[in-house]
């Protein structure tokens, strides 16, 4: 069970969904948590304009890559926050979207529980619903999409995972979000091709969404490995693909 900070200086842990970006995407009680931290671990993708919310006192801990600095591997990371928590703080550990998607929040639970340290989930907007959001287009529709899967493109070892479902990302009555699969969505979609989803399927690439440096790419599923190798993103990207991104994109790219 979730278990929500007490007010008898017992330390506790907070997984807080920072969500895309954007600071007003942020939960009320995301800002509610950032405001009573002690100490927040944060990192590149979960965005630096949350800190606002943190008390001037509060410890600021980057566990992210920065400046060429390779991040803290897991384990370091768990420690610190334990470690904290141990000591009677209370710890805000921020993850980009939502904690639950992709965020590895299972190793950080799992940890927390077999130490003995209260921990809370505070769930975010996920990339994947907010790239629907700023594309304006809903990744269900009726008669058109009647499934979302989210996916990632990125294996323990950066390729792409070797036991995908092809039978269930060639679904063409799904919409499906792809997560960390800048660099191996081209070998994807020619295996969606191969395994008998259209050529002409509609994918959307948003870039570093809710960032000055937000950008789109729009084509086809067998024009979009060429548009990524001309557009070189350098930022995070949010791959959706499907009949329900008929005709989005096109317009903002
Ligand atoms: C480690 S996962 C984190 C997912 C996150 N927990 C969520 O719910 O969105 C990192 C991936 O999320 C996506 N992502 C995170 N932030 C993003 C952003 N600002 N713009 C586009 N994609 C983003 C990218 O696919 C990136 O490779």
């Amino acid at each position: 069970m979730n278990s929500a900070p007490s007010s008898d200086g017992t330390g506790h842990i907070a997984l807080v969904g920072a969500g895309p970006g954007d600071v007003d995407l942020l939960t009320l009680r995301a800002v509610e948590r950032l405001r009573a931290a002690d100490v927040i671990l944060y990192d590149d993708l979960a965005g630096d304009a949350l800190l606002s919310y943190a008390r001037e006192d509060a410890e600021l801990i980057a566990v992210g890559k920065r400046a060429g600095h390779p991040s803290p591997k897991q384990d370091e990371v768990n420690r610190l926050m334990i470690s904290y928590a141990k000591l009677g703080k209370r710890v805000v550990r921020v993850k980009a979207g939502d904690p639950a998607i992709f965020a590895r929040a299972d190793e950080e639970i799992c940890a927390a529980r077999a130490a003995g340290v209260p921990i809370e989930i505070v769930p975010g907007i996920t990339t994947a619903t907010a790239a629907a959001a700023f594309l304006g287009t809903s990744l269900t529709k009726r008669l058109v999409a009647r499934r979302v899967q989210m996916v990632t493109g990125h294996d323990v070892d950066g390729a792409l995972p070797s036991d995908l479902d092809l039978a269930a990302l060639a679904d063409p009555g799904a919409t499906t979000c792809v997560f960390m699969g800048k660099a191996t969505f081209p070998a994807l979609a020619q295996k969606l091709i191969a395994k008998g989803l259209s050529a002409e399927t509609p994918t959307v690439v948003v870039e570093s969404l809710g960032t000055p440096a937000t950008q789109v790419i729009a084509g086809s599923l067998s024009e979009i490995a060429a548009r990524l190798a001309a557009a070189k993103p350098q930022g995070p990207c949010m791959i959706l693909y499907g009949a329900a991104l008929a005709g989005v994109g096109r317009e903002i790219a």
